[in-house]
């Protein structure tokens, strides 16, 4: 049994959203403030160490009673539970979307086929943390003895993002060895990156689900080469590692069974930083810091399936990037964590968010006619203070924002954590509340001024307010972005799962690469075919 597929904008609730949209749309935040002083309260959601303010939105509570009537209609409710249960709801795919089972419980029951798969996800789990445990207590050795001080994950999109988001975001976290990550097909870094290595102590994690991806396998065939001008083969077998789907393909690659790390196709790529795509995470940061990253997501599961819809906090953030995107008209939204560590964080959700909702066919296999995935962009706080942040408060867009932080600081610098903290809550209260004509009439003579120091407020942010940067906490926050991804697609009646949209680049450039060493071009547009000459001719 898949998803039901029912069109968003035909259901009473849509239509009734875009008649209270007309009401909405001019009211402004501030003034709802005034109205109901109780209006922060009620708008917030304590859970766990997580605190998500939503009152600084373009919402009443009847905007939030007609959210929840689209999702009812949508059958939300029903969905969620064929998700956890592995139902194939990736149909055009055929498969389940099981990434929640990895961060299941060990006594849980989740079948694919007929067969429980837990006991399988434990396997690898304990074969994940006693490799990773060799490795960093220095019981595996590299080929001359000396212990592992460098890895490399080779991988890209899902296996790449993911394990360098959580690494960068968890360093406070991790040991001795130092990682690093090869993803994109350019040579030139490559080079960079090995130059740094000594072979004898570098271990490769490669990480690709398909073991077929351009870019994942020339990097590893790249490495081999360099690895091989200092070591033979017989030794090149004790630093390799490989995580996939395709054990085959990893074996005849060169890699011994005892080393490849399986993973399974109802985990998506996006979705796999919780399977053994996740270890580069493990040996960075240790299995009882991976675990506890894994209990914290678990810990959103079980909320995103048990609290009800005014609690519930993937529910909520989802229901509201709707509201904007498909009511308001809003292209983007802009993810703003105020912690240097979460700097991966966009580009993480940009792949987790876009390569999922970024679809134009809805379930019944027709185009839609409204708009579906959000972009996603966004940057670390204050950074972006003087970057982009001019746009957001006096350009012509509307951009509803998250703001993410954590309550403490880790070294304990409390004083700069303050500031931080400081500039943190100041701007989604200048996205507020703007600063009017009259005030700043106030403030200077020169009257053709003034229109350019307006700031019109009115500009909608979530605040995610959360205790510490700790493993747990950035798991719930990740699962909450998936959980999140996942009701807008529920919403949408699109399929969340598949990606065949970056199919067709690829095909395009295999026949671009073939053009490069043959005299007759295939057939290409006047524009590419006289690109590739261009390029040819400077060869
Ligand atoms: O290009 C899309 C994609 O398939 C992503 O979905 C995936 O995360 C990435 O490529 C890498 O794929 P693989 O793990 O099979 O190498």
């Amino acid at each position: 049994m898949s998803l039901k597929s029912i069109n968003p904008v035909k259901t009473k609730a849509w239509n009734d959203l875009k008649d209270h949209y007309e009401i909405i749309k001019d009211v402004q935040m501030k003034n709802l403030f005034v109205e109901n002083p109780e209006r922060a309260n009620e708008m917030s959601i304590i859970w766990d160490e997580f605190l998500l303010d939503y009152s600084k939105n373009r919402i009443t509570t009847e905007t939030l009673s007609l959210l929840k009537a689209l999702a009812d209609e949508m059958k939300l409710n029903s969905s969620i539970s064929k998700y956890f249960s592995g139902f194939k709801i990736n149909k055009t795919e055929n498969r389940s979307v099981l990434h929640t089972a990895l961060r299941a419980p060990k006594d849980s029951k989740i079948e694919v086929d007929g067969i429980n798969i837990i006991s399988e996800i434990f396997e690898v789990k304990n074969k994940i943390s006693q490799f990773s445990n060799g490795v960093i207590s220095g019981q595996l050795k590299g080929y001359t003895n000396k212990n592992f001080t460098d890895i490399v994950n080779v991988g890209i999109g899902g296996s790449d993002l993911g394990p360098s988001m959580v690494i960068n975001a968890l360093t406070y976290y991790s040991n001795h060895l130092k990682l690093h990550f090869i993803n994109n097909i350019d040579g030139d870094y490559v080079s960079e990156v090995l130059k740094r290595l000594n072979p004898e102590t570098t271990l490769f994690v490669i990480v690709s689900k398909t073991f077929t991806t351009q870019e994942t396998i020339s990097n590893a065939h790249t490495i081999k080469k360099w690895f091989l001008k200092s070591a033979s083969s017989h030794d090149l077998k004790k630093h390799l590692v490989a995580v996939t789907v395709n054990i085959k393909a990893a074996n005849d690659f060169g890699v011994e069974s005892k080393n490849v790390f399986k993973t399974w196709d109802w985990v998506g790529g996006r979705f796999s930083l919780w399977s053994a795509a996740g270890l580069s995470i493990n040996l960075a940061l240790g299995n009882d810091n991976f675990e506890r990253l894994l209990d914290g997501a678990h810990k959103m599961d079980l909320h995103f399936q048990n609290a009800p819809f005014e609690e519930n906090i993937p529910i909520i953030t989802a229901m509201l990037s709707i509201w904007y995107n498909n009511f308001f008209n809003a292209d983007s939204e802009a993810i703003i964590p105020y912690s240097q560590n979460l700097r991966k964080l966009p580009a993480y959700l940009q792949q987790a968010v876009m390569e999922s909702n970024g679809k134009s066919i809805d379930r019944f296999g027709k185009k839609v006619d409204y708009q579906t995935g959000n972009i996603i962009w966004g940057g670390v706080g204050t950074n972006v203070q003087h970057a982009f942040f001019q746009l957001m408060h006096q350009g012509t867009k509307l951009i509803p924002a998250d703001f993410i932080a954590f309550k403490k600081s880790l070294y304990g610098n409390t004083a700069q954590h303050d500031k931080l903290i400081s500039n943190f809550l100041a701007q989604s209260e200048a996205l507020l509340c703007g600063k009017t004509k009259d005030q700043i009439a106030d403030e200077i003579n020169d009257k053709e001024i003034i229109p350019y120091k307006i700031f019109p407020g009115n500009r909608p942010t979530n605040t995610i307010f959360i205790d510490k940067l700790t493993p747990e906490n950035l798991g719930k926050l990740i699962a909450m972005y998936e959980h999140k991804i996942f009701v807008q697609g529920i919403i949408w009646n699109i399929y969340s799962y598949d990606q065949f949209g970056v199919e067709l680049g690829k095909k395009l450039a295999g026949r671009i690469l073939n053009d490069f060493s043959q005299d007759e071009l295939n057939d290409h547009d006047a524009s590419t075919k006289r690109l590739i000459n261009n390029y040819k001719n400077f060869l």
